[in-house]
Order: structure tokens, then sequence, then C-alpha cells
């Protein structure tokens, strides 16, 4: 037998949290991203917060084992919810964590667990139009609220405030005179699916390298 010197690398291992009633599209991208093989990696957990999540009901179809940990059951006590995130975040073992939909904050101590492994998506072109209550199409109305003439998405690595760690990737989304939040969201989704798959391929490849606020690795291919 030839020895073997440089073996593959294993699969990335990929747990993927959602809040609250989130349908759960990006979750569905980069769990088709990862059976087509486009990325190097599984879908091995999703935890939602509660149980009656659309979210959630995706995994499960896919034969994707769920969990749910309930904030409200922790409320005040954030170490708590910390203890039983990195619960059932040991048991899977997870190469990445991949916010998708995920509207809270996520408690220090997990950030501290998993450095630099933590990635989230934003519907907006950060560093604007982002932070605390600004999800979902909240963040629609304030950017066509402030007249720009682009938005986009952003898919970030997390640190401990809301939308702030380095950007991995972009893509930007024209704002045309008859968008509503509705018809803005619309387009902007079709770039975040694109957007979060490939911040996720290029990490399963080890392709990205953090250095002070900014990735590299993530050039226009
Ligand atoms: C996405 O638009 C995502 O960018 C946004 O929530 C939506 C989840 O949709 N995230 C945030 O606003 C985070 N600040 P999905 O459940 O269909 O993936």
């Amino acid at each position: 037998m030839p020895d073997v010197e440089d073996p593959e690398p294993a699969p990335l291992k990929i747990a993927v949290l959602v809040s609250g009633h989130g349908r759960g599209s990006n979750l569905g991208a980069i769990m088709a991203g990862c059976s087509s093989g486009e990325i190097d990696g599984t879908v091995e957990l999703v935890i939602g917060t509660r149980t009656d999540s659309p979210a959630l009901e995706r995994a499960r179809n896919a034969g994707i084992p769920t969990i749910v940990v309930s904030p409200r059951k922790y409320q005040d006590d954030e170490a708590g919810y910390a203890a039983a995130l990195l619960r059932v975040l040991g048991k899977s073992e997870p190469g990445l964590i991949c916010l998708a939909g995920y509207m809270l904050k996520l408690p220090d101590a997990v950030l501290e667990q998993y450095p630099g492994r933590v990635m989230n998506i934003h519907n907006a072109l950060l560093p604007l139009f982002g932070g605390k209550g600004m999800y979902g199409e909240n963040v629609h109305r304030a950017v066509l609220a402030s007249g720009v003439k682009l938005s986009g998405c952003t898919v970030h690595f997390v640190d401990n405030q809301y939308d702030n760690g380095p950007i991995i990737v972009q893509s930007p989304v024209p704002i045309l005179d008859a968008d509503t939040p509705e018809t803005l969201a619309a387009r902007v989704l079709v770039q975040e699916h694109k957007c979060y798959v490939r911040a996720v391929r290029l990490f399963a490849k080890g392709a990205l390298s953090i250095v002070e606020r900014r990735v590299l690795g993530a050039d226009p291919e």
C-alpha cells in the first residue's frame, strides 16, 4: 500500500442556528450546496429557538437532526443559554456554525469556544443598516427610506456585536424606482443564497484567513 502523506481533509461539519418562525431559505441553500458537492461539507445539526419553526421542518424533511434550545427558558440567564447551546454543539463538534436568520446575539461563551468559526448572513451591505433591531423587512424599509441606490447582502464572521465582524463576501443589488420592501427583499434573497454558499464553500476549502478586520481569500473568481 502506498503511503498517504496528505490525506484529503474531512468534509466540514456544519451546524446551523435559526430563530423563531424563520422560513430557512438560507439554511436550504447551504443544505443544497452540500448535497450538490459545491460545499465540501455536511449540515450535521440545525438548532432552533422553537419547535414550530418552518426552518426546522425543512431540516427534518431532509433527515437532518434538529434540536430546540429555547432562549425563553433562559431569560436573564445568558450563562445557562450558552451552556445549553455548547452542550448540543459539543455533541456534533462542528467546524463551522452558520447563523441563518438567527436574530439573537450569540452568547460570548459560544463565540469563545468557536473563534473564527461562526458566520452570519445579513440582508444589507454592512456596515450600513445593521445592528440591533435591523433584521428581516425592517432592514429593507430603512434602506428604501434612506434613499441609497444600492443594497445587497453580506456574509461576515460573527463577533460580540450585532452585524459587526469581519466581512467575507458581499453582493450588491440595485434599488429600483418601483421597489417596495417586499420586492427588494426578494431580489436580495436571491443574492443571499449565492453569497452564503460561496462563503461556506471557501471556508470549507480552508481558503479564508482573517487579518485584523479583513478577510482574505475571497477575491472574485
Ligand atoms: C435573511 O434575509 C437574513 O439575511 C436575515 O433574515 C432572513 C432569514 O431568511 N437575517 C438578518 O436580518 C440578521 N440580522 P431565511 O430564514 O429564509 O434564511
